[in-house]
């Protein structure tokens, strides 16, 4: 495992869980995939779909509809809360986070085919002092990250199977997005693809 700082408040470690550890997170995402179905969500206003599929894990999941982003404890689909998430990605965030209290979110991506997702921020969360963790299952792809102004100067990097990334401080609200995944890159997932998990803490914890 190679630990990176590819610029202040990012930190990226290469291959930071074995093949063992992946292939049997792929099979727990599976598992609850099963319960609570990737389904393809909507722009705000156009209503335009997302090229990625979603789902959610933990108390809140992020949703992307036509009236905007917010946080809900349903599937927008199946009406059902979501399903908890994987024990490995709790005990992930423990030790990498740097940060004393739970996730409540993991956004899960699932990008097939020509699917992307173009620069945006992470704001939807009150909790800004905690850090987004993320991490890449499956096919290579091609992360971008820049400032916190859409316009400015951004460096992009492959993310493989297995890499953990975490930008918090003063990258939390980095504009950041994939330029597109390198199909059949990886043989990890059935069907092929990529799946990122997407961990966050929503709401600011009681003092
Ligand atoms: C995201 O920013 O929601 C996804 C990033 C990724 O797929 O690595
Ligand atoms: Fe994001």
């Amino acid at each position: 495992m190679v630990r990176l700082e590819p610029g202040p408040g990012i930190v990226l470690w290469r291959e930071r869980l074995d093949r063992a550890a992946q292939t049997a997170l792929v099979a727990a995402v599976r598992a609850l995939v099963a319960e609570a179905p990737f389904y393809r969500p909507q722009m705000p206003k156009s209503g335009a779909p997302f090229s990625v599929e979603e789902t959610n894990f933990g108390p809140l999941g992020w949703l992307s509809e036509p009236g905007g982003y917010r946080y809900g404890a349903t599937h927008p689909v199946t009406g059902k809360p979501w399903p908890a998430m994987p024990p490995a990605l709790l005990a992930l965030w423990q030790a990498v986070a740097d940060y004393p209290h739970e996730p409540e979110c993991c956004l899960v991506n699932l990008y097939r085919g020509e699917a992307r997702m173009g620069l945006h921020q992470d704001r939807d969360e009150e909790a800004l002092e905690a850090p987004v963790v993320s991490l890449s299952l499956g096919d290579n792809a091609r992360f971008r990250i820049g400032g916190t102004t859409r316009k400015g100067p951004t460096q992009s990097f492959l993310l493989q199977s297995g890499d953990v990334l975490r930008f918090g401080g003063p990258a939390r609200l980095a504009f950041h997005g994939i330029d597109k995944v390198v199909a059949g890159s990886s043989t990890l997932i059935p069907g092929g693809g990529r799946i990122n998990l997407t961990l966050r803490r929503v709401t600011r914890p009681a003092a």
